[in-house]
């Protein structure tokens, strides 16, 4: 059985841009966010703070929180004390801790073991938690990583009970490199289901390999109503060799939209939000639903 509404969360301007290589500016990427909203988004990780010297892309964390409309849940992610300081003084209201289930992945992405992340961050969420933020839990290579490989299910439940421990609202489970099945996304997702039914799950696509959409489908059928997605398929993550974009926004909600599940996204105005974000990307976009939308 398929649900009748699903939530799409956008994360186009901080996932999608973080991995561009050409610097777009700041007036660039509020025209973005401010088109995605208007194009029925309504949660949208918005930007991260982080070393500027591990990503120059996201350095302009500061201004795009304080110039972008909160309206519904705007996101920021942050990998320690000092990005929970920069973000709450910017007045974030949601904030996303990130976390590979790989010791390996998580070096390279943050430099620390996973066990050392959750020891820092651990007092950061009860604070959090204390001023009434919603706190969202990224879980990276849930399924595999660049330099371990696969990654078994229970190691994924045990890191995603600890943060559900700790008191977060959210987990977002990530197919960093987009390297699972349909049947590997179904087993994943219906097990975290069954272990952790009081807390928001949201499952999170890469499409490197194009499986995207097909794990989406698993996922819906195991349960899941959230789904991080990008407009026009942009994305990555740099300390991920071989990843590529997040499975497309708009190819998702035109997925959702022929089967009759509710999304309360407009599939034409992500397109013209990507026409205002194009030009400034190194690469054309090239979706399913946006060629359609040039091609007319
Ligand atoms: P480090 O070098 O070990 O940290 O990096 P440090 O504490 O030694 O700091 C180095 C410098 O950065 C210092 O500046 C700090 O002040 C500054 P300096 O004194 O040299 O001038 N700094 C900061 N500046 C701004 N904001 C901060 C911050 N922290 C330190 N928060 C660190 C450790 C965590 C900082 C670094 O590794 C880092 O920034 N990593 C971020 C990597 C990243 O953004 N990855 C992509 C996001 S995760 C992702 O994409 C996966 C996801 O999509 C799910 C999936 O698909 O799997 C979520
Ligand atoms: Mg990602």
């Amino acid at each position: 059985i398929l649900p009748k509404n699903v939530t799409i969360i956008e994360v186009g301007p901080r996932d999608g841009l973080q991995n561009e290589r050409n610097l777009v500016q700041t007036q660039d990427k509020l025209a973005f966010i401010q088109a995605l909203q208007h194009a029925g988004i309504e949660e949208m990780e918005l930007t991260s703070f982080v070393s500027p010297k591990w990503v120059p892309q996201m350095a302009d964390a500061k201004e795009i929180v304080e110039q972008s409309e909160h309206i519904g849940r705007q996101i920021v992610l942050t990998p320690n004390a000092k990005g929970v300081e920069l973000a709450i003084d910017a007045g974030a209201k949601s904030v996303a801790f990130f976390v590979g289930v790989s010791n390996s992945f998580n070096q390279k992405n943050i430099n620390r073991t996973t066990a050392d992340s959750m020891r820092a961050i651990t007092p950061l969420i009860q604070d959090l938690k204390s001023k009434d933020i919603f706190v969202r839990a990224c879980i990276s290579t849930a399924f595999y990583c660049p330099y371990e490989g696969k990654i078994q299910l229970e190691d994924v439940i045990q890191l995603c009970k600890q943060f559900v421990e700790l008191g977060v609202d959210e987990l977002s489970v990530a197919d960093t490199i987009g390297q699972a099945n349909p049947v590997e996304s179904y087993n994943l997702f219906s097990a975290l289901l069954n272990e952790l039914p009081n807390i928001l799950i949201t499952a999170h696509f890469h499409d490197t390999r194009k499986m995207a959409l097909a794990n989406i489908f698993a996922s819906l059928q195991a349960g899941i109503q959230r789904f991080d997605t990008s407009a026009g398929g942009l994305g990555g993550c740099p300390f991920a060799p071989g990843a590529t974009g997040n499975v497309a926004t708009e190819d998702v909600v035109h997925l959702l939209d022929s089967l009759g599940i509710q999304t309360g996204i407009d599939i034409e105005k992500v397109c013209e939000a990507i026409s205002l974000i194009e030009p400034h990307v190194s690469r054309p976009i090239e979706t399913g639903m946006y060629r359609l939308y040039k091609s007319r």
